[in-house]
């Protein structure tokens, strides 16, 4: 264990815990948008900066990588912290002055929802953080969409903006969007993501449709496990 100060209180955390975690078990709340409990870090919002303190040098951070040490002095609101994630939230709403996400954490944050820097394209509520590609990569293993084009023209999908033949359609990019901006519709038998229309399959005995087919073959294969056992929800078995 390690004993750490977060904004004036003493905190105990276990050694390779990051400042992020240790502050919110200390009940500190640190604004974030891509760190998921899901997937890997990859620190590529900077909303959850933090200041840190180790002897007499004092630095800004991203709280989510930054792992806990013995006798750190973390502030997590100083003057300082609120410039940097005040205009990292600028630049973030610049790009997706469209985001709800965005526009609530600016009013929390005391940010202008109209921001001084101008967008140059429209890249709906995409704010790059690759949530969606690290998660069809490090969870489902599919790979199914990840980033293409460079600088302000940059965008996530599949490649060559085509349907993707391996994507199965099971909508974990869309759970771990921190903005909402991966739409799937749901509707009947049908469920559309990423520019392709799958099946659903009706859940044998309460009739609900509740997963691709695609997605329940592609688990029947890796698992082994007969594709009629898993054609029951989750609520019938
Ligand atoms: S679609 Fe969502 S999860 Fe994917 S990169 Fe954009 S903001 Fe992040
Ligand atoms: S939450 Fe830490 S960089 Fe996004």
């Amino acid at each position: 264990m390690v004993n750490l100060i977060i904004d004036g209180k003493n905190v105990t955390a276990q050694k390779d815990t990051m400042v992020l975690e240790a502050a919110r078990s200390a009940g500190v709340n640190i604004p974030t948008l891509c760190a998921h409990e899901a997937i890997s870090r990859s620190g590529s919002c900077r909303l959850c900066v933090v200041e840190v303190k180790k002897g007499n040098r004092t630095r800004i951070v991203t709280s989510c990588l930054y792992p806990v040490e013995e006798g750190l002095i973390v502030d997590t609101r100083s003057e300082r912290v609120q410039n940097v994630r005040r205009l990292v939230l600028e630049l973030l709403l610049a790009r997706c002055p469209k985001s709800e996400v965005l526009q609530k954490l600016a009013a929390d944050l005391g940010v202008d929802p109209h921001p001084r820097f101008v967008p140059d394209t429209d890249k709906g509520k995409c704010i790059l953080c690759r949530s969606c590609v690290r998660v069809c990569e490090e969870v489902v293993g599919v790979s199914a969409i990840g980033m293409s084009s460079r600088g302000s023209h940059k965008t996530v999908g599949p490649p060559f903006k085509e349907a993707s033949s391996v994507c199965i359609g099971c909508g974990a990019c869309v759970y771990v969007c921190p903005t909402g901006h991966i739409v799937m519709q749901s509707t009947g038998d049908k469920r559309k993501i990423w520019r392709r229309t799958f099946k659903m399959q009706a859940c044998e005995k309460c009739g609900k449709y509740f997963a691709p087919v695609d997605q329940l073959k592609f688990i029947s294969k890796k698992t082994g496990t007969p594709y009629k056992e898993l054609a029951v929800c989750t609520e019938c078995r």
